[in-house]
């Protein structure tokens, strides 16, 4: 037997059936960030209909339950969730596929929140040692749905927080919890040229917007090659372009956006800082002013030494140390789990989403899908992180 089979096993049957359907009910009826009043209302019902009474919403769309631990007064873990689907048109051919033209669960987020539940009522059968918060976060696709969990004060006394993100680049059953850089930050840029318009037979006369912007374009491409230490990766892309009106006319402005990704805070702050630098001093050094605007997005996420040793202790106890395998590449695509990561010691897991056999889809793709057994894992493995955690934390405390 694999071992997500086994641990399948272990839910009652009354309890996987429900979770199936709670799982298909969310992924036929996918709301995007922000908008996921359904959604919300229905993981509230599950949760009291499992048993779990200390339920709330917070921040619009957001739901966070508080699993009773043995002592009430020992420190407070959370397990999170994320709840958003996405503005795709599903093209899986699931018999629960979205019923809502044009969004879908694409990122496996349908799955997140079932496993969330279900490790609630795990949590409920087995507790931990103190409280457990299970936290089913909204807009995780936008990378604002932490910070407005966070806002609300509710994870103020958490002393610990895990999450993790379905991927069919692993078999259902394998789980990364990887220490170092996990996820990207994903931060963008948007820079205006100004300068002097005038006829495109007299440039003499203007101060050239579009020779600027193409200049600080080529410019911006030096910080990865000659600014950033070649052992760190990191991302510099120009995305969109916009300047003039007719061929013979130089314009006044021009303009352009970008993205920067990278992996620590340290080449992050190197990254932002040379985009502005060097697109001013080019824009200067050819008459015209560039204004840079840095849009901050979510940091990156690198997984600390003490939380990873518990999820790793949780994983290797709940499915095998030979199913905690390696992530074999750095992910530059960002996730708002970092948020919480800036506050509170965690760490993030991918759990394997993949049925034997299955073909690999990437995540956010309209075939996308997480088997059906990854809710199993997902929850098993989070329920027992916040079991490590919470019995390290009360013992060192
Ligand atoms: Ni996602």
């Amino acid at each position: 037997m694999t071992a997500a089979a086994s641990v399948a096993q272990h839910f009652s049957s009354a309890l996987s059936s429900r979770l199936i359907a709670l799982r298909r009910d969310i992924h036929q009826n996918p709301e995007l960030a922000f908008h996921e009043s359904e959604t919300a209302a229905r993981l509230v019902a599950a949760l009291r209909e499992l048993g779990v009474d200390d339920v709330r919403v917070v921040a619009k769309t957001g739901v966070i339950a508080r699993v009773p631990g043995r002592n009430r007064s020992a420190p407070v873990v959370a397990v999170r969730g994320d709840i958003d689907a996405l503005p795709i048109q599903e093209a899986t051919g699931l018999p629960f596929a979205s019923q809502v033209p044009g969004v879908m669960h694409a990122c496996g987020h349908d799955v997140h929140a079932t496993w969330a539940v279900a490790a609630a009522a795990l949590l409920l059968a087995h507790p931990a040692a103190g409280d457990v918060l299970v936290v089913l976060q909204p807009a995780e696709e936008t990378g604002k749905g932490a910070l407005s969990i966070l806002e609300t004060g509710a994870l103020d006394n958490v002393a610990a927080i895990f999450g993790g993100h379905a991927d069919r680049r692993f078999a259902v059953g394998q789980v990364v919890a990887d220490d170092g850089p996990l996820a990207a930050s994903a931060d963008m840029f948007d820079i205006e040229f100004i300068g002097g318009g005038a006829h495109g037979a007299r440039p003499h006369e203007a101060r050239d917007p579009i020779v600027a912007l193409a200049s600080v374009v080529t410019a911006l491409q030096t910080i990865v090659a000659r600014r950033l230490n070649p052992a760190t990766p990191g991302v510099v892309s120009v995305g969109s372009i916009h300047a003039g009106t007719a061929p013979n006319v130089i314009p006044e402005r021009a303009q352009l956006s970008g993205t920067v990704r990278a992996v620590d805070a340290s080449s992050r702050e190197l990254m932002l800082n040379e985009v502005k630098r060097i697109s001013e001093a080019v824009a200067s050094g050819l008459g015209v002013e560039a204004r840079v605007t840095l849009d901050l997005g979510t940091p990156p996420i690198v997984n600390p030494p003490d939380a990873t040793a518990w999820a790793r202790t949780a994983a290797s106890t709940i499915l095998g140390a030979e199913n905690v395998v390696p992530l074999g590449f750095l992910n530059m695509a960002g996730e708002d789990f970092a948020h919480y990561m800036e506050r509170v010691p965690g760490c993030f897991l991918r759990i394997g989403a993949r049925e034997p056999n299955g073909p690999v889809i990437p995540a956010h793709a309209p075939k996308f899908y997480a088997a059906e057994e990854s809710i199993f894992v997902g929850a098993a493995v989070l329920a027992e992180c916040a079991r490590v955690a919470s019995q390290a934390l009360s013992v060192s405390g």
